[in-house]
């Protein structure tokens, strides 16, 4: 196994035994939605359908990109993609370079295409790799390689930062985020890894062709965290502590780059725990919540404990739509203006509103 699979390993290992989470709140706890008594909804009645760019989903919901590269993030994968056919949501894998490196781990990627054919399904590689070498013909091989619906480039500055190996060189990205989003025949969609994205980056991406964000916010898994665990000297490791809680939360992130862009594609991921932050999320304008460290373990056991980690949150998203009046995703998204934030995420654009 070359460094990059030494790498995903330790990545997996390290999160699926030790205390990964950030020390802090996304936000949601704040944002309550209004109860209401009378719902005049019939539960059994209630759709999470949707559609995200053209493609419909049955409920709005991403399996967050995680992993790849091994022989345990096949496994891993195939049972995230087994869930994702099994209950029509969309999927994203985990950083595609290691394939473009060592072609033999291909199959860690394929696998999804071939247990789920139908799905809906994202690519991953890291923007900052257009500054080391990685060309247009490579970004085109790694989602043609899954027959990908879209591309998510993440964005990863503070893992970079304290990684031995980091790559740090971000200067002039956007220009060439701008020139990949030209020329592939997929969206290209970007994402953070958990420490959120801000409206004035949001907005100058959308210039530049992107057709959707993650925010993937502060509040969940803390990539400064694993990689401080992964660090073998004092100053690394240091590092990670005073950055293990860095980031915008991802209620803050959400509703900021909702208000500057109110028609963009928007997923919300970092610390979505349960079905109600999803619900919270979706009401402040998310297209999508993303999942990613709540699925890890049960996607290392089997498919069936994926889909119950799943059916769980469905029915929690579903009890918060039921409790607040809303039959329909469309229902839930008119709940924003009747929203109560004790203490608000975003006060500038996210007033306090009583219900009607
Ligand atoms: C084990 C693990 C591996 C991850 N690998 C990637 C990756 O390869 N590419 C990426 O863009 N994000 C990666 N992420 C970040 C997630 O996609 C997500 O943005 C972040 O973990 C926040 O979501 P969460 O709090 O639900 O975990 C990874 C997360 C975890 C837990």
């Amino acid at each position: 196994m070359g460094d990059i699979g030494k790498r995903k390993e330790d990545h997996i290992h390290i999160a699926l035994t030790k205390q990964v989470a950030m020390n802090r709140t996304t936000g949601f706890d704040d944002v309550e939605l209004i109860h209401r008594a009378l719902p005049e909804v019939d539960f059994a009645r209630i759709s999470l359908e949707t559609t995200f760019l053209s493609h419909p989903l049955s409920a709005p919901v991403l399996i967050s990109s995680m992993t790849g590269g091994t022989d345990q993030g096949r496994e891993i994968n195939r049972h995230l993609a087994e869930a994702a056919r099994e209950r029509g949501l969309a999927m994203a894998v985990g950083s595609q370079r290691v394939m473009l490196e060592q072609p033999w781990t291909r199959s860690s990627f394929t696998v999804v295409r071939e247990v789920a054919p139908e799905i809906v399904l994202f690519g991953n590689l890291g923007a900052v790799q257009l500054n080391y070498g990685m060309g247009i013909h490579a970004v085109r091989e790694a989602i043609g390689a899954i027959r990908a619906d879209g591309l998510f480039l993440h964005l990863n500055p503070l893992q970079e930062a304290i990684q031995p190996e980091g790559n740090t060189d971000f200067l002039g990205l956007l220009d060439k985020i701008h020139a990949v989003a030209a020329q592939l025949p997929v969206p290209v969609l970007i994402k953070e890894v958990g420490c959120g994205i801000d409206p004035d980056i949001a907005e100058a991406l959308v210039r530049c062709n992107v057709q959707g964000i993650d925010v993937s916010g502060a509040g969940g898994t803390s990539w400064a965290q694993i990689e401080g665990m992964r660090a073998q000297d004092a100053s690394r490791q240091r590092l990670a502590t005073v950055f293990a809680n860095w980031g915008i939360n991802t209620a803050r992130s959400l509703v900021l780059c909702r208000a500057r862009l109110p028609k963009l594609p928007l997923i919300a991921s970092g610390g979505i725990r349960n079905g109600l932050d999803a619900a919270k999320a979706l009401a402040l304008g998310a297209d999508l919540i993303g999942i990613a460290h709540p699925l890890l373990e049960a996607a290392t056991h089997s498919t069936e404990e994926v889909i119950a980690v799943l059916d769980q949150f469905l029915l929690e998203l579903k009890v918060a739509m039921f409790l607040t009046g809303a039959g329909s995703l469309a229902d839930l998204r008119d709940q924003r203006r009747r929203m109560v934030a004790d203490h608000d995420p975003a006060p500038d654009h996210m007033g306090i509103i009583s219900p009607d």
